[in-house]
């Protein structure tokens, strides 16, 4: 609930259409979901680094590392997530008002939580994209040994195992790590943007 009461909004004179003609692309958040180890961060960090290097304005915000700022006071129930992806999108919207591309790598297991963030930005704003891998898949993969401890019950509500995923239903794209390498997902993500008119 908002408690901003005898708050005034006061705009800009550089607006988000300013930033992006001068950038020459548009901004929009490109919203990364999966499950732990389905391959958001490895994605997003060669995305960034490729399109860095062709000269766009970009920044990745990731799970792991804004639990350790920004959202150091979260933890893992519903609550708490929703509280985390909340907060992401409101960051994600000012980096698009910023005129940024910007890159998300959230887990963000609750089609609600994520819809939220939708409906914040203006259309085509908000790309949703499922980084999909079976639970074995990321089991199998478990780069930071988190499964395993979850299996053990040393950690609760992991999703995947005693937490919820909740699968994206239309996505505006869909990547299969278990069959693309990352250099086609990265490819994949680049035509889209060109495509659709982004870059
Ligand atoms: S989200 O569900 O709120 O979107 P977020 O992406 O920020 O999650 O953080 C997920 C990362 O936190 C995982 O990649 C994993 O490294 C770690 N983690 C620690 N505990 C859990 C848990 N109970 N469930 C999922 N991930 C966890």
């Amino acid at each position: 609930m908002s408690k901003s009461v005898n708050i005034v909004w006061h705009d800009s004179n550089v607006t988000k259409e300013d930033r992006q003609s001068r950038n020459n692309h548009k901004s929009a958040v490109l919203w990364f979901t999966g499950l732990s180890g389905s391959g958001k961060s490895t994605i997003t960090v060669t995305l960034e680094k490729a399109l860095f290097d062709r000269g766009i304005q970009i920044y990745r915000l990731d799970g792991d590392n804004i639990r350790h700022g920004l959202n150091n006071n979260l933890g893992f129930s519903p609550e708490d997530r929703k509280e985390n992806i909340r907060r992401i999108g409101e960051v994600a919207k000012l980096m698009v008002d910023a005129g940024l591309i910007t890159l998300t790598a959230f887990i963000s297991p609750y089609r609600e939580d994520r819809d939220n963030v939708r409906w914040i930005l203006e259309e085509n704003e908000f790309i949703e994209v499922y980084v999909k891998a079976s639970l074995e898949a990321c089991e199998e993969r478990d780069p930071k040994g988190l499964y395993q401890k979850a299996r053990a019950g040393e950690i609760k509500n992991f999703t995947g195992i005693d937490a919820p995923y909740e699968e994206p239903l239309q996505p505006e794209i869909t990547i299969d790590t278990e069959e693309q390498s990352i250099e086609e997902s990265v490819d994949v993500i680049i035509s889209y943007l060109r495509e659709n008119g982004y870059l």
